[in-house]
């Protein structure tokens, strides 16, 4: 496309999205009584308006039937996983029996490892891509040790070339056939969070099962952000959380992916809980676990009614705006941030976007490596109103959202980065 450095630009690009009117179904904290330039979807999703009545309802639903409201009403709490699973199944490109929504990320993520982890004294490594959010490495460690293995020799971080910033495919793939049949889990995030680099799940996960094992990824930073198709590409695991791009509020509810290969596997070794046990018998409250098929039969516990209320509203608004056309606005949107910066950048070279160039390999987010003068920029943009964040050691992210970020919030940015002096 060809994009123009201008206000008057931005705008026409504004006034022809044509998912526009979900900016106002959002609220935005103020700076000096104005909305916020709000980049920060990738930490923390904004709130939808129609999260408070969906939370009063089921206050009132709790008030007005106690303990009988597992059973009554339009939306039994007995069942409330089930009113996740169509949206849910679409946000990551899965069958329905293969999500649930449940717990936390990095609960999820040891839950999932328990059944996609199962080392032996011959096959007993994770490969995992370096500089992996730190949850996911603790949770990786811990999982090793558990096994009775050490992380120096169980884990093998993929890492950019010498000189570069993210990671090349081939040396994903190179590492994966080189560990070969030692290779139990191959573990990665979906985007790397700190570069927003994109992986290639798909070929990714062929690699590991070329090789015999099994492939999960953390898709903290891909659900609602790119496109994904679990089922198809043929992954084993994943999980995520909802309150980044998902918008469901502060520790929201994770989603679990479980491919249908797996769902049914009763043999496979699992945490059990009760909510995860046969819905016929579960109150015949019987010794011996039956699970329940797919991914539901990884739940442990009854549902976080109010936190999993948020998170439906949220799924509703993506179901409707639908992820193709969020997607496709993604595209351009953050297209247009990084050709302003770049515009900036035909003066001086002062801001050194890291993420990858190519769309398919990012979603939303840019990660500008800011050199010396980083921490700086990053203050003089918060008190002009720009609600970003700063990653040590020298990374300002930013994340234009196509629900809720306009052609203009970016423009205004680009402005604010263009006045900033050191
Ligand atoms: C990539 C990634 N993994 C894991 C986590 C941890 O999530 P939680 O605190 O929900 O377990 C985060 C949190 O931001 C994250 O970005």
């Amino acid at each position: 496309m060809n994009y123009q450095p201008t206000l008057d630009f931005a705008r026409q690009l504004d006034e022809t999205d044509p998912l526009r009117s979900y900016r106002e179904q959002f609220f935005f904290p103020k700076h000096k009584d104005e909305k916020v330039l709000y980049f920060c979807g990738n930490s923390l999703g904004l709130q939808p308006r129609g999260v408070q009545a969906a939370l009063e309802r089921e206050l009132d639903h709790w008030r007005e039937h106690a303990v009988e409201g597992h059973f009554r009403g339009e939306m039994p709490w007995m069942y409330y996983h089930r009113f996740l699973l169509p949206q849910s199944a679409r946000i990551v490109g899965a069958k329905e029996s293969e999500v649930v929504v449940m717990n936390t990320l990095t609960t999820n993520l040891h839950l999932l490892m328990v059944s996609f982890y199962r080392p032996t004294k011959k096959r007993f490594k994770i490969i995992m891509e370096a500089h992996a959010f730190p949850s996911d490495q603790y949770a990786m460690e811990s999982q090793v040790r558990f096994h009775g293995f050490l992380p120096s020799d169980a884990i093998v971080e993929v890492a950019p070339r010498a000189g570069e910033e993210t990671l090349r495919t081939e040396d994903i793939l190179a590492t994966i056939e080189e560990h070969g049949d030692e290779v139990a889990t191959v573990m990665f995030g979906g985007v790397n969070y700190y570069t927003g680099q994109f992986f290639d799940l798909k070929k990714i996960t062929e690699a590991a099962h070329r090789t015999g094992a099994v492939a999960g990824f953390d898709l903290a930073h891909a659900a609602g952000n790119l496109p994904l198709q679990l089922h198809d590409w043929g992954v084993d695991f994943a999980c995520w959380c909802s309150y980044k791009y998902l918008n469901s509020g502060p520790g929201g509810p994770s989603g679990i992916f479980v491919h249908e290969r797996h769902g049914n596997n009763a043999d496979l070794p699992r945490f059990a809980g009760w909510w995860g046990h046969d819905e016929g018998s579960r109150f015949k409250m019987e010794k011996g676990f039956i699970p329940m098929p797919g991914a539901a039969g990884w739940q442990l516990s009854n549902a976080q009614v109010l936190s999993m209320a948020a998170h439906k509203v949220s799924l509703d608004m993506f179901e409707e705006a639908g992820m193709d056309n969020l997607r496709a606005k993604a595209v351009k949107m953050t297209g247009y941030l990084e050709f302003l910066i770049e515009n900036l950048n035909r003066k001086a070279q002062r801001f050194n976007i890291i993420t990858p160039k190519d769309p398919e390999q990012r979603g939303c987010q840019l990660s500008i490596l800011t050199g010396n003068e980083g921490k700086k920029l990053f203050d003089f943009l918060t008190e002009n109103g720009v609600v970003a964040d700063w990653r040590e050691p020298n990374v300002v992210r930013v994340a234009p959202v196509p629900m809720y970020n306009s052609f203009e919030d970016c423009w205004r940015l680009a402005d604010l980065l263009g006045r900033f002096s050191n």
